[in-house]
C-alpha cells in the first residue's frame, strides 16, 4: 500500500467522496431515495415509544428509586402506568401502520424485504453471516434492507406482536367496560394466567432491547465500512452507492421478480389488469 492510501482525507471534502476507505480514487456515488416517510416515521415512533416504554415497564414490574412511603400521596406508580399506557397506544398504532405498509410502500417497505422468499435473498442471509465474520470480502449487493437484516426484522415484527398481545392481555381485565379493550379479557386465561404473561412480557423487552443495542451497532458499523451512508438513511431516507453496486443491485432485483411467486400469485386486495 502506498503512502498516500493512508494519508488521512483532505479537510473539507465531501463525505460522500472521502468516505471509500482503503482508495485513493474517489468513487462518484449515486443518491437514491431509499426509505419512504412512512416507513421513517413509523420506525422512530416505534423507537422512541420503545425506550419510554423499557424504562416506564422496568419500574413497574420493580419499582425503583423515590419516592418511598405510601403510594397514595404521591402516585408515583399511577404516573408511570399511565405514561406507559399512553405510550403503548403509539407504539401499537405504529407496528400495525407500518404493516399495512408493507403492502402499500415502496420497493423497500414491502414484507418481501423482510420474510426471504426468493432464493437470492435466502442464500444472501449466509453471505451477510460470511461478511460479518470476515470470510467475505464484500456483502451482497442491496438498497433496502440486506438479506441478514431483513430476516431479523421478521423476528423484531413477531416481538412487537408478541409485547401488544400481552400487553393487551393485561390490560383488559382492568380496562372500563366500555373501553374497546375490555372484550378482550378472554386472553388472560388463554395465555396462561397474569404472572405467566407478565413473565413473557417482560423477556420479550430484553430480547428487543438486545436486539435495539446490536441494530444500531450494526447501522454504524455498516455505514464505516460500506460508506454506504446507512446510519444517515433513517433520517434522510436516502442511501448512497457507485454505479457499479447500483448495476448490481438492479440485476439482483430483476432476478427477484423473475423469480417471485408473490408477484405472480392472485392476492385479493390487487387489482389485476384485464
Ligand atoms: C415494546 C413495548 C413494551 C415494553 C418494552 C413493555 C414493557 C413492560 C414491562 C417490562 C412491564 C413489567 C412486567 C413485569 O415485570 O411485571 C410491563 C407491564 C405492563 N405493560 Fe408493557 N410493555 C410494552 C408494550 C405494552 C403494550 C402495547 C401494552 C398494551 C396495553 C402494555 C401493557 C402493560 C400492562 C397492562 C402491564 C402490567 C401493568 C401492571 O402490572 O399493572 N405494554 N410492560
Ligand atoms: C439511534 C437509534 C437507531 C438508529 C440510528 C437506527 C437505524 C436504523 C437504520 C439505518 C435502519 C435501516 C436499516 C437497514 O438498512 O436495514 C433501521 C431499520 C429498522 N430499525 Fe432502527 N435504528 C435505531 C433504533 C431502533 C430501535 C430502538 C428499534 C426497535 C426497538 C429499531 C428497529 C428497527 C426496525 C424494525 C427496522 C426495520 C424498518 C422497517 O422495515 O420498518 N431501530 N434502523
Amino acid at each position: 500500500m502506498s503512502a498516500a492510501d493512508t494519508s488521512a482525507p483532505p479537510r473539507g471534502m465531501p463525505s460522500a467522496e472521502i468516505a471509500r476507505p482503503h482508495t485513493t480514487e474517489t468513487p462518484t456515488l449515486v443518491r437514491l431515495y431509499v426509505w419512504d416517510l412512512p416507513l421513517r416515521f413509523s420506525h422512530w415512533n416505534i423507537a422512541l415509544s420503545f425506550l419510554v416504554l423499557a424504562v416506564t415497564g422496568l419500574y413497574i414490574g420493580k419499582p425503583f428509586g423515590p419516592p418511598s412511603g405510601a403510594a397514595s400521596p404521591n402516585f408515583m406508580m399511577g404516573w408511570v402506568k399511565t405514561v406507559h399506557f399512553y405510550a403503548s397506544i403509539i407504539f401499537s398504532v405504529s407496528v400495525l401502520a407500518r404493516i399495512i405498509w408493507m403492502f402499500r410502500g415502496n420497493r423497500y417497505a414491502r414484507w418481501h424485504e423482510l420474510i426471504p422468499v426468493t432464493k437470492r435473498r435466502f442464500i444472501g442471509i449466509f453471505k451477510t453471516i460470511f461478511f460479518y465474520t470476515l470470510i467475505f470480502r464484500k456483502p451482497p449487493a442491496s438498497l433496502g434492507h440486506n438479506p441478514l437484516a431483513g430476516a431479523s426484522y421478521t423476528a423484531v415484527f413477531g416481538m412487537y406482536l408478541a409485547m401488544i398481545v400481552t400487553g393487551v392481555a393485561l390490560y383488559a381485565p382492568t380496562a372500563a367496560p366500555h373501553s374497546p379493550l375490555h372484550p378482550f379479557t378472554f386472553l388472560l386465561p388463554l395465555l396462561g394466567g397474569a404472572s405467566t404473561i407478565r413473565w413473557v412480557h417482560h423477556a420479550v423487552m430484553w430480547g428487543l432491547a438486545l436486539f435495539s443495542v446490536s441494530h444500531m451497532a450494526t447501522a454504524l458499523l455498516t455505514s464505516l465500512v460500506e460508506a454506504n451512508g446507512e446510519f444517515d438513511s433513517i433520517f434522510s431516507g436516502c442511501k448512497e452507492m457507485t454505479p457499479e453496486e447500483l448495476r448490481e443491485v438492479r440485476e439482483g432485483e430483476a432476478l427477484d421478480d423473475a423469480n417471485a411467486w408473490h408477484l405472480r400469485a392472485r392476492w385479493p386486495w390487487r387489482k389485476r389488469s384485464a
